[in-house]
């Protein structure tokens, strides 16, 4: 599989008739004024990012962003998964009234899935929708959370249960900004690359599995390869399935378990990719018990998360009844009916079922992964 220089941008369409954009991924994009050439004209942008993403870059989007709008104002959040909430939200929208932004306002989410999840939500709902575009600056945010238009903030009792369905204008994914990520947080990214070999394409996992070395030491061909790639999937199935009524829900592999651990723990405790990571193990063992996968793929699997930096062993989340707290958390999922845990499972290399299964094979599941 070739490799694209990222010296040449390269863009990937999201397919969506009105509310299409593209995807555009290469070095030196977010301080370059002509990236932003085509978004519509309005008087005022408003970049939203946070306390640890707004020093490294919030001055390079503002200046290139001066050259379009006479009005460029930056609100900067708290950082972390933990404020992903109702009062962190309502700070986006402090800084829009207060500044008088009107219809026509553009949303800049600079940042990781949090800020960028936060920002399309915010987006969503002022004057019932206003123009955002997505300037993910992690490597899950750019493979992943800033494309397909699903924007939420967690509840207690449930993760990104609380959201919208809303197509970002444009979404810039610069190679550069990956330079500056901490290790965890690069392998978090990993976790949801990875996450499309086994539903959708095995020639892309092998490619994976071979460059997970130059992926780790961020090297810049690889990454926008990799980038690359997980955007034409994603876009492919968000392209026949924007609402998550069918195909989309593939896009989830490894999340119910992934999302029990992380509320489970307490919100920023693992990272979602971690989670992610240490689910799809869990549900390529489901696929397994199920008789849908052989052995040696659950293994394989289970080699390149750890690989990437990604834990393998599920956590303990209740000394009393581990498996009845994870089926409890799992049952709180979007995809849940009627009560029922609904699995994104793989039906064969590179094919993704979702069907329900008992409780007895998972909970044998769970106690095997946290054992
Ligand atoms: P994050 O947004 O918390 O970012 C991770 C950390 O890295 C944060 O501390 C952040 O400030 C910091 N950071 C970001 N960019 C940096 C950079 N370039 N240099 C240095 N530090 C940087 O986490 P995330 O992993 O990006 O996103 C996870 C969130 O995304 C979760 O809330 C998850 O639910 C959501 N998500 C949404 C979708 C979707 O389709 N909408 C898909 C996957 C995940
Ligand atoms: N991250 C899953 C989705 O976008 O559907």
């Amino acid at each position: 599989m070739q490799t694209s220089s990222p010296l040449e941008p390269v863009q990937v369409q999201i397919h969506l008739a009105e509310r299409s954009y593209s995807i555009s991924i290469g070095a030196g994009l977010l301080g370059n004024v002509s990236t932003y050439q085509q978004l519509p004209p309005a008087n005022t942008a408003l970049i939203v990012s946070n306390t640890k993403v707004a020093p490294l870059y919030a001055a390079q989007l503002q200046e290139a962003l001066q050259a379009r709008y006479s009005n460029v104002l930056l609100t900067t959040l708290p950082d972390g998964e933990t404020y992903k909430d109702w009062p962190t939200l309502q700070l986006i929208f402090d800084a829009l009234l207060s500044h008088g932004c009107d219809r026509k306002t553009v949303l800049f989410a600079l940042g990781g899935g949090v800020v960028g999840d936060m920002t399309g939500f915010a987006a969503a709902s002022y004057m019932r929708g206003v123009p955002f575009v997505q300037v993910p600056t992690t490597l899950l945010a750019q493979v992943d959370s800033s494309v397909g238009g699903k924007t939420a903030i967690n509840h207690p009792l449930g993760k990104n249960m609380i959201g919208a369905f809303y197509q970002p204008q444009l979404v810039i994914c610069d190679l550069d900004v990956l330079q500056t990520l901490p290790t965890r947080e690069l392998s978090a990214g990993l976790a949801e690359i990875i996450k499309y070999g086994p539903i959708a394409d095995m020639n892309f996992l092998d490619w994976i599995e071979t460059s997970l070395d130059v992926l780790l030491a961020r090297e810049p061909a690889a990454l926008a390869h990799a980038i690359q790639r997980s955007c034409e999937i994603k876009a492919w199935v968000v392209g026949q399935d924007e609402r998550e009524t069918g195909i989309r829900a593939i896009l989830n592999f490894g999340h119910t378990f992934g999302h029990a651990i992380e509320s489970g723990l307490g919100y920023g405790q693992w990272l979602h990719g971690e989670g992610v990571g240490c689910g799809m193990v869990m549900a390529a063992h489901l696929s397994q018990r199920l008789g849908l996968v052989e052995k040696s793929f659950v293994e394989r699997l289970r080699q390149l998360v750890a690989r990437a930096g990604l834990p393998v062993k599920a956590p303990i989340l209740s000394a009393q009844d581990n498996a009845g707290r994870y089926l409890e958390l799992m049952r709180v999922d979007k995809k849940s009916e009627a009560g029922e845990i609904r699995f994104v499972l793989i039906d064969g290399p590179g094919r993704a079922v979702v069907r329900a299964a008992p409780d007895a094979l998972v909970r044998e599941v769970i106690d095997a992964c946290c054992a």
